[in-house]
């Protein structure tokens, strides 16, 4: 169990994100933080009563002012704009990248030894940010997309072959944008390769759902983007971490070398533990699989490109 963790932003993924958190018990402590007048206090409010129902012992408390993110060991950033539909992800960079600025300029000055979880998008750009920014070690500065994109991709696999989630593991690789590297080559029923139970072209069509995995949801609800599934995917990770249980996980990561890149932020296997990102798990990628990283890591740099 951790001490205490921060959610910056308490909108639909910050408040469904705590709730797990408490429910789960995974830290004593659980603050949330938000500009917007009242509305963090009653989220947490909200969040606490849940309580006796959930039998847990978390306190939640909300504030708007970052000073109450002093003494946390991990920063949760899901405040600024979401997409509206027809909105690329890179869309809302301009504005978002102020948001995360100030975040991370407050972190420095009132939760320094803290870890950065970045949920707000374009989700690797900003994750690079935050550690140019923060100055901090890469293995403290991380950010949620592959965990989120994965479970997406087992749903779609789940509803396909009606075979349990449980036995299905998936993995996505690069950008969390249309670039995304879904790869059904590591995709496993229990083990059995994906491919003895679902033919050639319905696979090809769910890595295309996948991708567009946030835009269907968004096109559907209209009024938000998805939340229910992100914030499970950031309570997957917190949990890793909490627990220090090493779980492999698609981790936005800074890469220094790691598949041939540098100098980037993007959606690679991580080992998760008590000290964040312990270390970066390289595949044995084929030809086509390289190829779709790559321009995957293009379209990511083109957007840090931009910022600097
Ligand atoms: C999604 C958006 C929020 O994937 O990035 O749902």
């Amino acid at each position: 169990m951790m001490n205490r963790v921060t959610i910056v932003g308490a909108g639909l993924v910050g408040e469904t994100t705590a709730q797990i958190l408490a429910e789960a018990e995974l830290c004593r402590e659980l603050v949330l933080i938000d500009i917007r007048e009242d509305a963090p206090q009653g989220v947490a409010l909200d969040v606490m009563q849940t309580s006796s129902f959930f039998h847990f012992d978390t306190r939640v408390t909300g504030s708007n002012e970052p000073s109450a993110m002093a003494g946390s060991d991990l920063i949760i950033v899901t405040a600024g704009v979401p997409r509206k539909p027809g909105m690329s992800r890179s869309d809302v960079l301009d504005v978002n990248l102020k948001v995360i600025d100030g975040i991370i300029d407050n972190a420095l000055e009132y939760a320094p030894d803290a870890m950065i979880l970045m949920v707000t998008n374009p989700v690797d750009v900003l994750t690079y940010r935050a550690w140019q920014r923060s100055g901090w070690p890469r293995h403290r500065v991380f950010g949620q997309a592959g965990v989120l994109d994965a479970s997406r991709m087992a749903s779609f696999i789940a509803m396909e072959t009606g075979f349990s989630s449980l036995d299905i593991t998936t993995i996505v690789l690069g950008g969390h944008g249309d670039t995304m590297v879904p790869l059904p080559r590591f995709c496993t029923i229990n083990g059995i390769p994906v491919r003895q139970f679902i033919d050639e072209d319905k696979l090809q069509a769910i890595i295309e759902r996948t991708r567009n995995g946030g835009a269907e949801i968004l096109s559907l609800r209209k009024t938000s983007s998805a939340y229910d599934a992100p914030a499970a995917a950031v309570a997957t990770m917190v949990d890793a971490i909490a627990n220090n249980r090493r779980r492999i996980l698609p981790t936005v990561a800074l890469l220094d070398g790691e598949y041939s890149e540098k100098d980037l932020a993007m959606g690679v296997p991580c080992v998760l533990s008590e000290q964040g990102v312990e270390s970066i798990v390289e595949l044995e990628l084929n030809d086509e699989e390289w190829t779709s990283f790559r321009v995957s890591a293009q379209s990511v740099r083109q957007d840090i490109d931009r910022i600097e």
